[in-house]
This record gives C-alpha cells, sequence and structure tokens, in this order.
C-alpha cells in the first residue's frame, strides 16, 4: 500500500499538535480537512496557521503564492463526516482513552476500511485504542513532536494488530512530509518520553539538594552540550504535562524504579507553579534570574598529564608535559591532583582535591565543571580551566557531579529501554537527536566513552546515594 500527494489526510484535533500536523501535510502538497469539535479551536488554529505561513514567507522559506496555495489546500469542518474519503486520519485530541476511542469508533461510521488511522497520543497504548477502531490492521501511532513543523522525529507505534505494510507505507509517508521516522514498539513513553526522563528527574534531585537551577542548567548546556537546561526546558513545557509524562512512565514501567517522578516537581504542580504558562516554575519570568556564578579561568598553570591518556576523556587534549608517575584520569595543576569524575564523590578519593565533571566537546563547551575539596583548591581549578581556555562552574561534592550523572542516567535509561526492545539502538539515538535535539544519541555517546566506564560510574552512585535508581541496567553487558 501507499499514499500519495494527491491522496487526502483528516487531522482530527485543531489544538496545538493538530494545526502542526496539518501545516506539515498541506505543506507536503496533501489537501487536509481539520475537524474539532469546538468552532472557537477551528478558527484559533486558522489563525496561528495562517500566521506560521505569513512567519515562513517574510523569512523568505515560502512564496507568498505558495503560502496561499498551502493554506487554500486546507479546509476546517466540525463534523467527523468530513473525513470521508480520507487516505489517512491522524487524531490529535483530548489525551483520554475513552473520548479517542469513541472518536475513531465514530470515524468508522464514515471512512472505508481502506483509511489509515492513526493516533498521535504520548501516552495511551496504541493496542488498546485499536480496540475501538474497525481496522485494526490499518491503524497505528504516529508521535509527533511540538511543534511539529519544526521537529523532526515521527514516532511510528505498531500495535499488536498492525499490519507491517501499513506502518511501512506510513513511515515513507513521513519522510516525503520532510520527518524522520522512527519504529518503536508499543510500551510506555515510546522512546522520547522514556529516555528523556532522566534528563528532568537528574535537575530536580539537584535542586532538592539545594543547587541553584541556574547552576544546574549552565552545567548541562556549557559542558553537556544539551541546547536548554533542564529547568528551562521543564519550565517552558509546563510542570504539570512534564510530571504527568514521568508518572505515566513511572506507573507504566513499574515495577522497574528508574522513573521515580520527583517530588520537588510535585510540589511545583501542586503550588500552581507549571512553567512560563503561568508566570513562573523553577524560575520566575517575572523577576530577572542570577546567572550562574562561573569563575573566570587563569593563565599560567604548571599542567602535567599521565603517561596512560585514555581515562581522562577529551581533557586528554589539554596542553601539558608528561608525567609518567601520574595515575591514569589525574592532571597535576601546579601540584594539585584533579581527577575526571566516575561516579564517587571528591570525599572518596584520597589524594584527588580537584573533580573534573564530563564535558562532551572540549571544543563546543565554554565552561567546565569542577568541585574542589577546599576553597584553596579554587585557584588551581581556574588555573586548569585557564590552561583550556574556558571559564569554571564550582559544583558541590556529590556522586556523579552533575554532568556525569545525568549523562550516566540518560543511558542507563536509554540501555533498559533497548534491552525491553523499545526499539533498535540507531532508533534510540536518533529518536534523542531529532525529537529531543540532544547534542549526541545517548547510546552512541556512552559507546564513545565508554560503557564499562558508564557501568561503573552508576554503581558507584547507586553506592554512594544507597538509591535503586542508579542500579546498573542488565542490558550493559550487551552495549
Ligand atoms: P490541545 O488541548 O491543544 O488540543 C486538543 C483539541 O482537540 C482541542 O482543540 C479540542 O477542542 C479538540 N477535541 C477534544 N475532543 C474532541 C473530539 N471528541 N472531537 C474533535 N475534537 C476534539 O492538545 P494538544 O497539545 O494538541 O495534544 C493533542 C494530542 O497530541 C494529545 O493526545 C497529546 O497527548 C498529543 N501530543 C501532544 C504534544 C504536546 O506537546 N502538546 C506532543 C505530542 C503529542
Amino acid at each position: 500500500m501507499q499514499i500519495t500527494m494527491e491522496d487526502h489526510i483528516a487531522v482530527v484535533g485543531a489544538g496545538a499538535m493538530g494545526r502542526g500536523i496539518a501545516q506539515v501535510a498541506a505543506c507536503a502538497g496533501h489537501p487536509v480537512t481539520v475537524i474539532d469539535l469546538e468552532p472557537a479551536a477551528l478558527a484559533r488554529a486558522q489563525a496561528a496557521l495562517d500566521a506560521a505561513l505569513a512567519d515562513l514567507t517574510q523569512k523568505g522559506r515560502i512564496a507568498e503564492a505558495e503560502a496561499r496555495a498551502i493554506s487554500g489546500r486546507i479546509r476546517w469542518s466540525d463534523s467527523l463526516s468530513a473525513a470521508a474519503g480520507s487516505a489517512l486520519v491522524i487524531e490529535a485530541i483530548v489525551e483520554r482513552l475513552e473520548v479517542k476511542r469513541a472518536v475513531f469508533a465514530e470515524l468508522g461510521a464514515h471512512v472505508g476500511r481502506e483509511t489509515v488511522l492513526a493516533s498521535n497520543t504520548s501516552s495511551l497504548s496504541i493496542s488498546q485504542l485499536a480496540a475501538a477502531v474497525p481496522a485494526p490492521e490499518r491503524f497505528l501511532g504516529l508521535h509527533f513532536f511540538n511543534p511539529a513543523p519544526a521537529m523532526k522525529l515521527v514516532e511510528v507505534i505498531a500495535g499488536e494488530a498492525t499490519s507491517p505494510a501499513v506502518a511501512t507505507a506510513a513511515s515513507t509517508l513521513m519522510r516525503a512530509w520532510g520527518k524522520h521516522p522512527v519504529a518503536v514498539a508499543d510500551l510506555p513513553g515510546f522512546i522520547v518520553n522514556r529516555v528523556a526522563r532522566p534528563f528532568y528527574a537528574e535537575a530536580f534531585v539537584a535542586l532538592e539538594e539545594g543547587l541553584a537551577p541556574a547552576l544546574i542548567d549552565a552545567a548541562l548546556k556549557s559542558a553537556g552540550g544539551f541546547r536548554m537546561g533542564p529547568l528551562t526546558l521543564a519550565d517552558f513545557i509546563g510542570h504539570d504535562v512534564n510530571y504527568a509524562a514521568a508518572s505515566t512512565v513511572f506507573e507504566g514501567l513499574q515495577p522497574n524504579v528508574r522513573f521515580r517522578p520527583q517530588p520537588f516537581q510535585a510540589r511545583l504542580v501542586e503550588q500552581g507553579l507549571l512553567g512560563r504558562k503561568t508566570g513562573a516554575g523553577v524560575y520566575d519570568s517575572r523577576v530577572e534570574q542570577a546567572p550562574a556564578a562561573v569563575i573566570e579561568g587563569l593563565a599560567g598553570a604548571d599542567i602535567r598529564l599521565p603517561e596512560d591518556l585514555s581515562d581522562l576523556g577529551v581533557l586528554a587534549e589539554a596542553p601539558g608535559r608528561r608525567e609518567p608517575a601520574l595515575p591514569a584520569g589525574v592532571i597535576a595543576v601546579d601540584g594539585v591532583l584533579a581527577a575526571v569524575g566516575d561516579g564517587r564523590p571528591l570525599s572518596q578519593r584520597p589524594g584527588v582535591d580537584i573533580l573534573i565533571d564530563h564535558v562532551r566537546s572540549l571544543a563546543a563547551a565554554p565552561i567546565l565543571v569542577m568541585t574542589v575539596r577546599q576553597p584553596s583548591d579554587e585557584p588551581a581549578a581556574a588555573r586548569l580551566a585557564g590552561a583550556l581556555g574556558k571559564q569554571l562552574l564550582l559544583v558541590p561534592d556529590r556522586p556523579g557531579q552533575i554532568v556525569l550523572r545525568t549523562l550516566a542516567q540518560i543511558a542507563n535509561g536509554a540501555v533498559d529501554a533497548l534491552r525491553d526492545g523499545v526499539a533498535d539502538a540507531a532508533g534510540i539515538d536518533e529518536a534523542m537527536l531529532f525529537g529531543a535535539n540532544y547534542p549526541e544519541g545517548p547510546l552512541a555517546w556512552a559507546r564513545r566513552i565508554g560503557p564499562r566506564f558508564l557501568e561503573q560510574t552508576l554503581a558507584n552512585i547507586a553506592e554512594a546515594t544507597g538509591d535503586a535508581l542508579y542500579a546498573p541496567s542488565a542490558g550493559w553487558a550487551s552495549l
């Protein structure tokens, strides 16, 4: 089977997602019908879509005539009967099983058995939804990301009854729409909503310990290479939405404790501090935020590197003379020993006075994150940063610091997902690149810096924290 550009596409639900999906389909050339129960929602969606097309025209991405043609390909309706004749119907209504089921049952009366029906659900089981669909072999999940016109990923979820030919045709169509489809099993959170959980959770754990939000965000953005800090991003998404996603994945994957929702975020939701949409969340957008306390790097350090550079990661690029007596993973800065973090806190690293957090790319990171044993070690840390042309961010002593701990736990969840058969390794990495804008796929990242190192890091964090949340996945053995 094949869906062509001449085929009609219907989108049910004219909210944020439905409108974005309609725009993508119409830009690709399809005649599109957008259906919503609420005439006001249709009017809002039409205005938003016109504004989006005007923006594209202004930026020179499309010609005015093309914008008019795209707009002219979209019809708006408040009746499901308008889906008749469509080759594909994508449902993007409220996230409630019984409401979605009722819509699919009614759609069955309007479209033929040859029509492919899809749901954009973020959290409901495709196989459970399929029970309401007249031809479950032609039903699947097409999970777009917000904003749909900008985000490349579409998770393509086959339910128990979905015909492989339908899943293949849907993936081919998504490619024709300029999207990056990834085949995903029908398991809670699919890929992105599951694998991304520790990115947020670890930030809330650090907040609970009293670390400043700006410090946490700056560390992950600068040394981690993430486009946005987790707390800024969670404020942007909305804590109600983000906490609900955490709870759904946690409940769906019981008794796995890896995805325990974080009490700090629960309290934000209880207090109505939902983020941007309420004006305040972790950050209060109405008052100017103090930036993270970055320390300028200092010049003039005498740096010695060990003979064996293998445990230094990207810090092996540091300029310095070789000192054969230094153990692997240790750098001497004016005689002060600095070591690369391995999950153990500095308090458990005898002989070491500076602990260096993970840096994804030395070239790309403007700031290095370190922990010092005592204030008198700070100048040595600043000189090490300065020798590498970087600024310095100091974090309190905690197992795994910030960047390594977050990365290790994201990779741990990705390894779990691989082991559970959520998707293949390439699919998991592509989903995080195209659906969450990660700087690197978590499995490729883990392979690059060493699966054994990360597995041991997790074991060290689990031991130091006494928290089973960090227990290494059984899947590490196969990475
Ligand atoms: P939304 O609340 O912005 O829009 C939902 C629309 O559906 C509303 O306009 C509402 O009037 C309409 N609607 C509700 N019941 C209906 C019915 N019975 N028949 C026709 N229209 C009906 O929701 P949003 O954010 O666009 O989400 C829609 C779906 O997409 C949900 O399943 C959600 O889980 C999923 N999703 C949301 C993402 C997001 O970031 N917002 C990302 C990916 C998926």
